[in-house]
């Protein structure tokens, strides 16, 4: 994301119908265009650090974080990947809200690197953009982040350059509310993945799989071929597919389901999980057999308490739940959308055998979408204010080829949108495709027109539009874009900027 691409292989001259349908006004410059966004007259625009200092009472964390190349057992399958340590997913790492974060990273990666701060409304030098808020880190060099925390949540961080993410670089990051009182037992991080790294192909190789055969990687999803004006033949749900790639596994906390983490408790325990979808390209439900969990918080921020059976979670959403555990051994299970297989951890809180791999958690079939049913708590509102300015966020591409874009080009070719500074502005976001994308952007969190819901992250169905509102409160060039890491890289983002 954000970064040289591998050496794009230039897609087929356009037909008239990858013009027309596809929405990409200039699909004859292919994926060329994304390394025009770190020329030289970017690089004069970095943004210079500024030192932080905590909030009253707050304090100064320090972490380190190497990324390099490691050996990873995934409970069966292991894998030669980059990660942070020698852990998938890397060290969580924790502060409170107000609280500074040092951390060092260091990369020993054969390749330049960043780390992008997810949800994290930090300063814009800290955002971990290469080309955009920061020279890339070298390979063999190091960089400090300095950035302060000022809101409580579930976060995670990854690198933002090319499809490093759907390697092992990615981990947690929690910031803790000190006004919270912490009504429960026990709190769980879960971070589910799609994982091919290590397995015959890196995701290099299915990035240039995907623009060489035009999302040739799965056969069901003919319907994208047709660009975006086909209504309705995408993925056969409600949230349409978001996803391109077949993985051969699926990843709660680095593990396959053959042999699950195991997360232990007494009966009657009320526990918070955190869910984390750190997936490249995979929308997953999870439920917890015979439990219903009740929504506290997405993307960081409180919302009414919501009791559900199955939540669906996009990439680069977080969900925070709260369960009251029974007596018993119960899958935590998370299945991809319109893919194959599963990710699953085991709850154990009493005796009884584990339930194997594979079997059905009932729950799954009862997902509903959140986006429209969740209401932020009071405290999490937007203060009530009328969008003065309005800018619209169009979502263009197809599968074949594989194009994709925002507001009519690729990033790289497409126009900042520009916003001025200290004020409400509404994001209009139209998705003219028919798979649906996670939008996310950076350094804000934006309330869904509407509900008023408070999220970094969000799943815009096909052929559907949502407007987000933001406050233009903390200046800076920050990337907005699809949360598909393949879609990211093939030009779907853009930039929101505005100086102080
Ligand atoms: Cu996880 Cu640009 O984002
Ligand atoms: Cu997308």
């Amino acid at each position: 994301m954000a970064a040289r691409p591998p050496a794009p292989a230039r897609g087929p001259l356009p037909t008239r119908r990858s013009l027309v349908l596809g929405g990409l006004a200039v699909a004859a410059t292919g994926l060329t265009g994304c390394s025009a966004a770190i020329g030289p007259d970017r690089a004069a625009a970095l943004p210079v650090p500024t030192p932080q200092t905590p909030s009253p009472g707050g304090r100064v964390v320090t972490a380190r974080l190497t990324a390099r190349p490691a050996t990873i057992d995934l409970g069966g399958p292991v894998v030669r990947t980059w990660a942070y340590g020698d852990t998938v997913p890397g060290p969580l790492l924790r502060a409170t809200a107000g609280d500074v974060m040092r951390v060092a990273v260091e990369n020993r990666l054969p390749a330049e690197t960043t780390v992008h701060w997810h949800g994290i409304r930090l300063q814009n030098a800290a955002d971990g953009v290469p080309g955009v808020t920061q020279a890339p880190i070298a390979a063999g060099s190091a960089y400090d982040y300095e950035f302060r925390v000022p809101d409580p949540g579930t976060y995670f961080f990854h690198p933002h350059v090319g499809v490093q993410l759907d390697r092992g670089l990615y981990a947690p990051l929690v910031v803790d509310d000190p006004d919270e009182p912490g009504a429960y037992d026990d709190e769980w991080v879960v971070v589910l993945d799609d994982w091919v790294d290590g397995t015959g192909r890196t995701p290099d190789d299915v990035l240039a799989g995907l623009v060489a055969d035009g999302g040739g990687d799965r056969g069901d999803h003919m319907g994208m071929g047709m660009g975006g004006m086909d209504h309705g033949m995408g993925g056969g749900s409600e949230r349409g597919s978001a996803g391109d790639v077949d993985y051969p596994h699926y990843l709660v906390n680095g593990r396959v389901p053959a042999a699950p983490e195991t997360f232990r408790a007494r009966p009657g325990d009320r526990v918070r999980i955190r869910i984390v979808n750190a997936a490249a390209d995979t929308l997953f439900t999870v439920a917890l057999g015979g439990h219903r969990m009740t929504v506290t918080h997405t993307d960081g921020f409180p919302v009414e308490p919501l009791e559900v059976a199955a939540l669906p979670i996009a990439m680069g959403e977080r969900y925070d739940v709260v369960v009251t555990l029974g007596d018993g051994v119960f899958p935590l299970a998370a299945r991809p959308d319109s893919k194959s297989g599963e990710a699953l951890a085991l709850v154990r809180t009493g005796s009884g055998s584990a339930p194997s791999a594979g079997t059905t958690v009932p729950e799954l079939d009862r997902a509903e979408v959140l986006t429209t049913r969740l209401v932020p708590t009071e405290a999490a509102r937007l203060p009530e204010a009328r969008p003065e300015q309005t800018r619209p966020l169009t979502l263009n591409g197809s599968m074949s080829p594989f194009r994709w874009g925002i507001n009519g080009a690729p990033y790289g070719e497409n126009d900042s949108l520009r916003v001025d500074a200290g004020g409400r502005v509404r994001l209009e976001v139209m998705n003219m495709t028919t798979m649906s994308h996670p939008i996310h952007v950076h350094g804000h969190t934006f309330a869904v027109a509407r509900t008023g819901l408070r999220k970094d992250t969000v799943l815009v169905p096909p052929m559907g539009g949502l407007a987000l509102d933001l406050d233009t409160d903390n200046p800076g060039r920050w990337m907005t874009h699809c949360h598909n890491i393949y879609h990211a890289e093939a030009g779907m983002m853009t930039i929101l900027e505005y100086t102080p």
